[in-house]
């Protein structure tokens, strides 16, 4: 099997509020994105990397860059689109830095021949409520709840054919995985640890970092 990679990095961080794109703020002594290409890099099953970048940013050494798009479906699929062979495509947010080489291949390995996807997610341990303008509606059962991550794998013709709706689908999905659910596809959940987590807030950040830095010790 050679797998190819797609690691987006092309988003601005607004919530984070850094003055340049998220994926190349300092996070543990490295680029942020710099820690899942390593990670990436150490998986023998993986073939290629491509990464979706801001316009005019060079690519890690090893990799391949793209200019991502407006949104970020439109990243992966930019990323997509310049990758001709490689099967299954693994999908990646430069935003997950604490992504490690096990959590990628048990992804991968996720993905068995009746599955289109396979994808990375934690327990939840928070009760999660529906609630509606203020008020709760329902109580939902923990035991049936999954926070997603990335990676998330697919088989190529099927996130081929997922990314190939209409724009306003695209724009409004917040992962490649809800994609194929929508077309009716089977996706696998990959348990993963929580530590795995998305740098979206400066307390994140904050969190990454002492992170990362209790792995070196
Ligand atoms: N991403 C991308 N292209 C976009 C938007 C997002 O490649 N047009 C990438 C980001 O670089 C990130 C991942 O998708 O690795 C998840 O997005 P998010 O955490 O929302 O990052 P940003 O869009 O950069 O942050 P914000 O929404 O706060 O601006
Ligand atoms: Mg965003």
């Amino acid at each position: 099997m050679s797998a190819v990679a797609l690691v987006v990095a092309a988003g601005r961080g607004e919530r984070l509020g850094s003055p340049g794109p998220k994926a190349f703020v300092m996070c543990g002594g490295r680029p942020m994105l710099e820690w899942s290409i390593a990670a990436l890099k150490a998986v023998p099953e993986i073939g290629h990397i491509v990464v979706a970048l801001p316009a005019g940013v060079e690519a890690p050494v090893g990799t391949t860059g793209v200019v991502g798009g407006d949104e970020r479906s439109h990243s992966v699929r930019a990323a997509l689109h310049h990758t001709l062979a490689g099967d299954p495509v693994l999908v990646h947010d430069a935003a997950r830095p604490l992504v490690t080489p096990a959590i990628i291949r048990a992804t991968l390995a996720g993905l068995d021949p009746q599955a289109d996807a396979a994808i990375a997610a934690a327990r939840v341990t928070d009760t999660i409520k529906e609630g509606d303008r203020g008020t709760v509606v329902r109580t939902l059962d923990r035991d049936r709840l999954w926070a997603i991550q990335t990676p998330q794998v697919f088989r190529r013709e099927v996130l081929e054919r997922a990314l190939a709706q209409p724009h306003e689908v695209l724009a409004a999905a917040t992962d490649d995985a809800s994609l194929v659910e929508q077309m009716g596809g089977v996706v696998r959940l990959v348990e993963s640890p929580r530590e795995n987590l998305k740098i979206t807030t400066p307390d994140d950040l904050r969190l990454a970092e002492s992170l990362l830095a209790a792995r070196r010790t």
